[in-house]
């Protein structure tokens, strides 16, 4: 039986079942690629991977980004629970990570390479709260009026953690390496046109703080405004997770969020990270006083 590909109830996401993600043969992976690029986000209920299976699910895609820096580290968690068991505690550097995960972003958007995709899957969940959301970027560029198309046409943001966790109060300034802009802000255009499908999209998120030759103020105006008409319905979708769903996103063209739960209560799940392509993905970066005097952090994802 081939599999079932149901498009969601949202202008994004599509369903897929009838299929075992860590045995696909040629036709199956070329629907599966196919449905990746037209719906933007899939979703794979009751897939139980092991970690081999998701990381080689995820290798299909493309290359791996080494997330935290780590060559090992093709798979990582993302999980309020610590090596011992127990759960963290408000101000510890990973809660504030996760705390970050609950603003509407995309993966690596404030690293030079912003990454293609990402794989997640749920492991342990909550008894309740813990969704992942979902927005279509395409929808929200496509349903911009014509003033906003033409405003925003060749404008550019910086993106930065820093600031993005400056904006919940958080201070990154923990370990080496990953997140950390030794290089500057990268600064990416606001339209993103998809190099598969060619569709444009709006490439914004809660890291893009800054807009070369726009004041301050008013760059945040339009960024904030542009997020709130972009994370609008039909263009959502909440996951309420079970344990072994697969879900996978286009970096490129949407933006998700972990929804909020009682972090006394262990989240566990499993991320795999696709890393950008050079060619429409790596940008330049840029030294600017507000992305400076930061120190690295460890494990920002
Ligand atoms: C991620 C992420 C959200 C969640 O995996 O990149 O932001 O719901 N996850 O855990
Ligand atoms: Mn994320």
């Amino acid at each position: 039986m081939p599999p079932t590909i149901t498009p969601m109830d949202t202008t994004m996401g599509a369903t897929v079942t009838d299929i075992d993600l860590a045995n696909l043969d040629e036709t199956e992976w070329r629907m599966v690629e196919d449905a990746f690029h037209e719906h933007a986000m899939l979703l794979f209920p009751q897939q139980n991977l092991t970690d081999e299976a998701q990381i080689n699910f995820a290798l299909r895609f493309g290359e791996m980004e080494l997330l935290r820096g780590d060559p090992e580290a093709k798979a990582v968690n993302i999980s309020n629970q610590k090596a011992d068991g127990s759960v963290m505690q408000p101000g510890e550097h990973g809660y504030n990570t996760l705390r970050g995960n609950e603003g509407w972003h995309t993966d690596s958007s404030y690293m030079p390479l912003a990454a293609k995709a990402s794989v997640l899957s749920a492991q342990v969940v909550p008894s309740s709260g813990g969704e992942t959301a979902v927005a279509d970027m395409r929808d929200a560029y496509d349903k911009l009026d014509q003033e906003m198309k033409d405003r925003i046409a060749d404008l550019s943001a910086y993106h930065s953690l820093y600031q993005s966790q400056a904006k919940i109060g958080v201070t990154v300034k923990t370990g080496a390496g990953y997140g950390f802009h030794t290089k500057g802000a990268p600064l990416r255009p606001l339209v993103y046109t998809h190099p598969v499908t060619g569709r444009k999209s709006l490439f914004i998120g809660r890291h893009a703080y800054r807009i070369p030759g726009m004041d301050d103020a008013e760059a945040k105006e339009l960024l904030d405004g542009l997020l709130e008409f972009a994370c609008q319905p039909p263009r959502t979708y909440y996951h309420a997770w079970r344990p072994g769903d697969v879900m996978m996103w286009d970096n490129r063209c949407t933006l998700h969020a972990a929804r909020p739960y009682d972090y006394s209560e262990p989240r566990v799940m499993r991320h795999t990270r696709i890393a950008g392509e050079p060619a429409n993905d790596l940008v330049a970066t840029a030294r600017d006083e507000a992305a400076s005097g930061f120190e690295p952090s460890s494990s920002n994802l």
